[in-house]
This record gives structure tokens, sequence and C-alpha cells, in this order.
């Protein structure tokens, strides 16, 4: 370790002794993690919170009135509060699920099928994860619709004008990313909700690249429907959160029937519970809902703005050290400040999965394929890609290690 670890923003060493993972070896190397994108790792106060829960006050919610129920459904609350507060928006607008993709389904269904007929124009775009794209195809085809995708600009971004093409045809639901996976393009969330909803659209916003990497306001972007996922946010798995306007979700049919969320049941019909609850039918995901407002917390204490700044400081040593590699090509816009902190890339005739293979020999962890984005893939014009991507416990030697790495390929592949 040198002294690189610094990017002004916080303490980087100090962040990475959070994180027990990150002092394991792979093939006798440092760990280098850079496949945030995909998951990130848990800091401490995100296990301990998991421990803790199984440990002194595992127990149903909603339901008991012994101890164990009430300290259960108060630390199960009381993180749906949290993980609200943290993204602008009201705690009775949070609806828990597995993830961004039961988000966007759980919108298909419980809206789509409700709200959309025979004839009308859903809108997505083509730097969409498949999660922001098959659920929408799903609607098309059971309610006889058309899907049509805004088209991307050769620098990366969303082309407004195709924006502004399909909003003339006004399509009753824009969906799209506030962050590519891919590109690391950010959108302007708040400007095509506006424009969306002045066409008469419903907006479906999907947040999983940019909750977890700099601060979202929801009060300001005026999202219908905002979905994240809380493995890519430092917390557990199968735990994420659809946000949705409040009047929206009580218009909406339930998404999955069963305990918890009626008010009654009758033999031949049952009335619903109140907004969340209605969405969160069974036994929820109590301890994995609790981890994830630790990872609010801990996200809370570093800044979300610091985050953001320290992913901005990774880009540019990244594309400074990158940019004297013959044979890369990095996808995505130029400018740090409108991408976040991920760089897709190719690097000459290698392929993303053998140079991943030689990367992993070296400890460096980063994902290669087609990254759930096979439309903007078809777009670049590649099957697939490399893909580093950066969160709090990276550091500059993680970049260093990476651009070892692609050397290494070089020399191997003869580049
Ligand atoms: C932009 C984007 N949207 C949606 C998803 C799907 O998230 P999940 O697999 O947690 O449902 C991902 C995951 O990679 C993503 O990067």
């Amino acid at each position: 370790m040198t002294g690189l670890l610094q990017t002004e923003a916080f303490d980087v060493e100090k962040v990475r002794a959070d994180f027990p993972i990150l002092k394991r070896k792979v093939h006798g190397k440092r760990l280098v993690y850079l496949d945030n994108a995909a998951t990130t790792q848990k800091p401490q106060a995100v296990i301990d919170a998991l421990v803790d829960y199984y440990s002194r006050y595992n127990s149903n919610v909603h339901r008991s009135v012994h101890t164990l129920g009430e300290e259960a459904t108060a630390a199960y609350e009381a993180s749906r509060e949290r993980v609200a507060k943290f993204v602008g928006g009201e705690p009775r607008e949070a609806v828990f699920v597995r993830g961004t993709t039961e988000a966007t389904n759980l919108v298909r269904y419980a809206w789509g099928e409700k709200h959309i007929a025979k004839g009308d124009l859903l809108v997505s775009t083509r730097m969409e994860h498949h999660s922001n794209i098959v659920p929408w195809q799903l609607l098309a085809r059971s309610r006889g619709a058309t899907l049509k995708f805004v088209e991307l600009t050769p620098d990366g971004h969303l082309d407004m004008g195709s924006l502004e093409e399909l909003l003339r045809e006004s399509p009753r639901l824009v969906a799209f990313t506030h962050c590519s996976n891919v590109l690391g393009t950010i959108n302007d969330a708040t400007a095509i909700c506006a424009k969306a909803h002045a066409a008469g659209a419903v907006t479906v916003v999907d947040g999983a690249q940019s909750v977890p990497h700099f601060p979202v306001d929801l009060a300001s972007i005026g999202a219908d429907f905002y979905a994240f996922s809380g493995h890519k946010m430092l917390g557990p798995t199968g735990i994420g959160v659809l946000m949705g306007k409040k009047q929206l979700l009580q218009d909406m049919d339930p998404f999955e029937g069963g305990g918890e969320m009626i008010r009654e049941v009758f033999d031949d019909h049952s009335t619903w519970n109140d907004v969340p609850y209605k969405f969160e039918a069974g036994t929820v995901n109590i301890a994995d809902a609790i981890g994830l407002g630790a990872a609010v917390d801990y996200l809370t204490a570093l800044g979300m703005d610091n985050v953001r700044k320290h992913e901005v400081r990774l880009l540019d040593y990244a594309r400074d050290v990158l940019s004297g590699v013959k044979g890369l090509q990095v996808y995505g816009p130029e400018d740090s400040q409108q991408r976040s902190g991920l760089v897709a890339f190719n690097y000459a005739d290698v392929h993303p999965h053998d140079l991943a293979t030689i990367l992993d020999e070296e400890g460096v962890a980063i994902r290669s394929g087609h990254h759930c984005a096979q439309l903007l893939m078809r777009c670049l014009d590649v099957p697939a890609t490399s893909r580093a991507s950066f969160h709090v416990y990276n550091s500059y030697d993680d970049i260093d290690a990476l651009k070892q790495g692609i050397m290494k390929a070089g020399a191997i592949f003869k580049v």
C-alpha cells in the first residue's frame, strides 16, 4: 500500500478497515475488488446488524405482541424510515422488495396490467439494464401495447431529440435509468421526468447505479416510481426498495396475495391493507431490511457528497492512468462530472473474459460480459466489455493494479 489512498474526500484506509473481506487474498495477492456495479462488499456494521437481529431479537414483524416481535417490528420500520429519508422520500411510499428487478416487475403487474390498454405506447431506452426492458416487453405483449426505445448519442448520452419525438406520441409510461451500469452516464432524471409528465406518462426510474454513488433527492426528481437494490449500496442481498407516489400505490392492485397485505378476507373477496403493506405479502425479508438500514447509516456517516467526490477523483485518475494504454477503448462520456464511478472498456482483440481471468490471477476482480444490457451492446457494436467499477473502499492503488493486470494481458496476447 502506498500513500495514494487519500482522495481528499475521506480516509480510504480507514474505510477499508471496516470491510473484513478486503483482508483476504486471492491467488496469494491482495484482493482488489472492482466489481461494485455487480454487487458491493459489506462493512462490519452491516454484518453486525444481521448477526444482532438473529442472535438477539429474531421474530416476525407486524404480528406478535411479545417483546421480540415488537423489537423486530420497530427495527424493520425504523429501517424503512432511514432508507426513505436517504433518498428524500416518505416512509409510506417505500415498499421493501427483493431488488430493482422485483421493483420494475411489481410496477409492471400492479400498475401496468391495470392501466395499460391495447394500442398504448411504452417507452424505455437503449442504455437500460434488462430489468428495465423485459418487464415492459412482457407488459406490451400481455396488454397489446407497443414498446419503443430512446436512441443514444455517439458519446453515450440519451438522445433528447429521440425522447421528444417519442413523447409526441403520448406514451403511457417512460422507463429510464438514472445512471447507466455500462456507460456510467448520469441522466438528468429531473428533466426527463418533467418532460414525460408533461406528455402524460408515468415515469419509472432505475436507481440501481445512482443511489449507491451520489446524493439522490426524490422530492426534486419527481419520479412516479424509483427503484434501487440494497446489495449495490453496501447492504445485504435480497432487499431493495420501490419508492412510489402514494396516490399511485393506493390506486394499484396488489402484486402478491397472502398474509399481511389484506385488511379483511371474505369468502369471495378481500380488502387491502394500507400502502406500503399492501405490497409486502407474507413474511418479509426482515433481517436484510434491517441490514440495509445499517448500510444507509454507514453511507450517511461518510456523506454521499463525499462518496461522489471520491469516485470522481478515482475516475479522473483512471482516465489519466488508462489513457496511456495502447489499444484500450473506454465507453461513455469523457467528462467525469457526467458519469458515475465505473469504466467499461475493451482492450484490443483481447476477449473481456480472458482479460477478467488474467486480472483475477492478479487478485483484481472486474466484470466481463454484456452486463445485462444487450441493446446497449448492439449500439456499441460489441458482444461484451470489461468493466471496472468503484466504491468507497477503492483507492488509486487499485487502479494501478488494474493497469498492471491489463499490461500483463497485453504481454500474453502480444497487443
Ligand atoms: C442499472 C441496473 N438496473 C437494474 C439492475 C438489477 O438489479 P438487481 O439484480 O439487484 O435486481 C442492475 C444490476 O446490475 C443494474 O446495474
